[in-house]
């Protein structure tokens, strides 16, 4: 597999690796609708890169090459040192290796008791009785559940957010490497919704989990994501760090986007000729500079 310098000019393998991918959905039909056509991108062990782009612009289409829920048409797809388009491909590996969760995955339990919907995926991998109540016990206290206090409770007795745990916690029972969400804030209020955050970084933080996530959410995204790919019309159109995307704020509202807001209030201080940094991204960032910049102490503006 090719090498990719970066940083300090340290070597390293990418664990995923698109090249020029594309999609045609029921070619040679009347349906016949083209959803990806030359898509590009790398990700690096433990990164976590974030995927946005208009709706139908193809992000699901692209995500679910990753575990082999759809075969490359044309170009090429590698996770984890696997050519995607190979015959004898362990497909059972790879669903293992890379976790999916799609955007409302509380629809996909189905076990009676939070416990046995975690354990489902372990059990069907063969484990034996100890490791796969170990690997529940694990998943729980990653995402937030109690092993003791919810193991034995009705999954459908569970309030939105928790059911979304313990669909997340399912996946993570797997221990794969690599997890792909879409959209996994989507229907959440907005505190469940920033704990969900919370969580995933701890997950590449503390078990080097590689994330790639698909939103819409640009404060979130901004705050999340070592990189972005922007997708549109099925292409890979921008690559960057967070900072490097939102700072070409024209070209991402032409694509159809948002900037974060704090981007926004501060690209709006410099056109008012303010001399603020207009590439801040966090609400805490933006106050420090707005301090700096109109000489006001913090405690000033801290009510
Ligand atoms: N199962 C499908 N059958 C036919 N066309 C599809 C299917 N899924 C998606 N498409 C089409 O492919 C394009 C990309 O869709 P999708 O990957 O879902 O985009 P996104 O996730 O960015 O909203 C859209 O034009 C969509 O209508
Ligand atoms: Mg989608």
């Amino acid at each position: 597999m090719p090498l990719t310098a970066v940083g300090g000019g340290e070597l390293m393998t990418p664990v995923l690796r698109v090249e020029d991918l594309h999609h045609t959905y029921l070619p040679g039909t009347p349906f016949e609708a083209v959803s990806l056509q030359g898509v590009n991108m790398e990700v690096q062990e433990g990164e976590i890169v974030a995927i946005i782009g208009p709706t139908g612009s193809g992000k699901s289409t692209l995500i679910q090459h990753f575990n082999g829920l759809i075969s490359p048409q044309r170009g090429s797809v590698t996770v984890l040192g696997q050519d995607l388009r190979d015959h004898d491909l362990d497909i059972k590996r790879l669903r293992r290796q890379v976790g999916m969760i799609f955007q409302t995955p509380e629809q996909q339990l189905f076990e009676q008791y939070v416990g046995d919907d975690i354990a489902f995926g372990p059990r069907n991998f063969g484990l034996d009785a100890a490791e796969v109540r170990q690997r529940v016990k694990r998943a729980m206290e990653m995402v937030g559940l109690g092993f003791e206090d919810f193991k034995d409770r009705l999954t459908f007795s569970l309030s939105g957010g928790e059911m979304r745990k313990v669909a997340i916690a399912g996946v993570l029972a797997l221990e794969p490497r690599i997890l792909v969400f879409d959209e996994p804030t989507s229907g959440l209020d907005p505190a469940t919704a920033s704990e969900f955050l919370a969580k995933i970084r701890e997950l590449r933080d503390l078990e080097k989990v590689t994330i790639i996530i698909v939103s819409h959410n640009m404060e979130s995204v901004a705050q999340l994501a070592d990189r972005i790919y922007v997708i549109v019309q099925g292409q890979s159109v921008l690559e960057g760090t967070p900072q490097q995307i939102f700072s070409q704020s024209d070209q991402i509202r032409d694509y159809g986007l948002d900037t974060p807001q704090v981007t926004q209030v501060m690209q709006g201080l410099r056109s008012c000729g303010r001399p603020v940094r207009a590439d801040l991204l966090s609400v805490r960032e933006a106050e420090e500079e707005i301090c700096r910049c109109f000489d006001l102490t913090e405690r000033q503006v801290d009510h």
